[in-house]
């Protein structure tokens, strides 16, 4: 157990200490899921996606501008993606990983293990693990820390849970601090034909969220695992609506992308015209306040 003071404040989330999930992980002879070599990436074990080992490049920027001594990180939807991994290496002062599945944090704990150096001295004392789902599971953070990251995890979000995470983040980080953020767009080729459609006609009718399919398992007939939480919803944001959220949550956009992940044709990331995006992404910032007279 961890004690009070190294405890992330959550209502509804669960610390877990980083060496009894690595114990946990390693009594039950865990096994990452297989990478697909060219792809650079690993299915989850829920079916919410893939931990990408090849790096976007919102995802370079995050660890070489945040990824130093001192700092204070939390990563949401952490799968057991390498992130923490380089960050932790770099000396950050405080990384929050979270994920909804506690199984993926025992895998992030092998991999560290495995690949992190923890038997030639790692400091894990910066490591917080936080099993939760993201609203619910937020810490209660005030100016608290320097970045957030929440890499391909919104589009599993309901419409009203927006506001609520951008709010937060907006609290939880300090002046200045940056919020990096990765999500899908209705433009990705596999969901293309289906999504797109209807997301430019709900947008045209002036709906707030055209990009939320709250079936969209029955759109593509896919069975639910049973027992596991598998997603039925897909939110998708395309670059100009998903700008407009983030400044009507009182963030300064830093950067946007719109990029192509690794697939069949091309195995690397690349920076393409907004209507060919798979992905689009933001680096915002927490403006500073405004002195008072
Ligand atoms: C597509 S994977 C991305 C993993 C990693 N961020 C990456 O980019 O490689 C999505 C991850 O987010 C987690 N997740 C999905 N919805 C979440 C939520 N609402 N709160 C916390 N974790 C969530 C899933 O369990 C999964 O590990």
């Amino acid at each position: 157990m961890l004690t009070d003071h190294t405890a992330v404040p959550v209502p509804n989330g669960v610390n877990r200490d980083p060496l009894t999930l690595l114990q946990e992980a390693r009594e039950r002879q865990m096994k990452r899921p297989e990478i697909i070599e060219q792809l650079g990436m690993s299915p989850t074990l829920n079916e919410y996606g893939f931990v990408f080992d090849k790096r976007s490049p919102i995802l370079d920027s995050f660890i070489q501008n945040e990824g130093q001594p001192g700092k204070r990180l939390f990563e949401i939807g952490s799968g057991f993606g390498r992130t923490a991994i380089e960050c932790l290496r770099r000396g950050v002062a405080e990384y929050v990983a979270n994920d909804l599945c506690e199984d993926h944090l025992r895998l992030l704990m092998l991999r560290l293990h495995e690949e992190g150096g923890m038997d030639d001295g790692l400091d894990l004392s910066a490591l917080k693990l936080l099993v939760g789902r993201v609203p619910e599971a937020l810490p209660l953070r005030k100016d608290y820390f320097d970045a957030i990251l929440i890499d391909k995890v919104i589009h599993f979000l309901k419409p009203e849970e927006i506001p609520i995470f951008f709010k937060w983040a907006l609290q939880g980080l300090k002046e200045g601090g940056r919020l990096y953020l990765l999500t899908i767009s209705p433009f990705i080729s596999v969901y293309r034909e289906k999504v797109l459609p209807l997301y430019l006609k709900r947008k045209e009718e002036g709906d707030p969220y055209p990009g939320y399919f709250p079936n969209f398992h029955e759109l593509y007939e896919r069975e639910p695992i049973a027992d596991l939480p598998t997603p039925k919803a897909f939110l998708f944001f395309d670059l100009d609506e998903l700008r407009r959220i983030c400044e009507a949550a009182q963030f300064k956009v830093v950067r946007s992308y719109s990029l192509i992940s690794p697939n069949p044709s091309d195995h690397v990331w690349m920076e393409v015209p907004p209507e060919e995006a798979y992905h689009v992404a933001f680096i915002l910032e927490k403006p500073f306040a405004t002195p008072k007279a």
